[in-house]
């Protein structure tokens, strides 16, 4: 296992760097509200912190509650994404409101289990709820937390499984302010990584970012894009709205209308 003073060096290591460089200003570390703080994480799953920043901002003045979000048509919500990519997302999270107020009184549940129950909430996202609003010391890994340990302490070692991962997480976690534990943790992985290391394909579950530009993820995107700008077209207009080839828009539109994402009317798609 790992040594103690690997543990203390790397966690006065950490500590060091938030104190003097810790991006203390970021709007969803300035709330314990866990409605707010649930959204940020949502939002920061797959898209940088600099773009969210600014869509956060929008997304709680447009949505201030999670009443007010379960509440919304699902087209507001998607419109109130646009940019920040992955679709699917506002969807699960449209959804989880819809639950949590049916369920659970409009509360979102503290405990690890039951958050991971709700729609497109994985661990990472059930732990960061859970540290952030409510301060609960659980051990978790994003990409910035894996970073720091496979630069600092999987030297030597190829094909580091999340399980394995987890328990350096438990074993360094600052008990007492899991909070502030977990911010420092992500700023100083951050940090390594604008520095230039690459370490994250020494993890077992490494799958490289797919290319974007070409891909049924940028027809997908395309699709909700235009229809988020007008109430409602048909396939043609889409083609000519997208530039995209017509068969490749059919495809997607058939994808996103079996997930729920578009609906049909009267020969005319548009957001539900
Ligand atoms: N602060 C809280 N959660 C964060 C995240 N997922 N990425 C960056 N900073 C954060």
């Amino acid at each position: 296992m790992i040594d103690r003073k690997k543990i203390k060096q790397l966690q006065k290591t950490v500590w060091e760097y938030y104190n003097t460089h810790g991006r203390h200003s970021l709007p969803w570390r300035k709330t314990k509200n866990p409605y707010h703080i649930l959204v940020s994480e949502v939002m920061l799953q797959q898209t940088q912190v600099a773009r969210v920043i600014p869509k956060y901002r929008v997304f709680l003045k447009r949505f201030p509650t999670l009443q007010s979000l379960a509440v919304a048509p699902l087209r507001d919500v998607l419109v109130a994404w646009q940019g920040l990519g992955y679709n699917r997302r506002a969807q699960a999270l449209h959804k989880l409101a819809g639950v949590v107020v049916q369920e659970y009184k409009g509360r979102i549940p503290t405990a690890y289990e039951i958050l991971l129950e709700l729609p497109g909430i994985g661990p990472y996202t059930a732990s960061a709820v859970s540290a952030f609003a409510y301060n609960a010391p659980l051990p978790m890994v994003e990409t910035n937390i894996r970073t720091v340990f496979f630069y600092h302490l999987f030297t030597n070692q190829e094909k580091v499984s999340d399980t394995e991962l987890l328990e350096v997480s438990r074993v360094l976690l600052d008990s007492k302010r899991p909070r502030e534990w977990y911010w420092a943790l992500m700023d100083y992985g951050a940090y390594l990584k604008g520095q230039g290391v690459r370490s994250n394909m020494k993890s077992k579950h490494y799958t490289p970012q797919s290319i974007f530009k070409g891909s049924d993820r940028e027809v997908r995107g395309a699709i909700v894009c235009a229809l988020s700008t007008t109430e409602s077209a048909t396939l043609n207009k889409l083609v000519a709205t997208t530039k995209i080839k017509k068969d490749r828009i059919q495809k997607q539109i058939q994808k996103l209308h079996d997930e729920g994402l578009i609906q049909k009317k009267r020969g005319r798609w548009l957001l539900p």
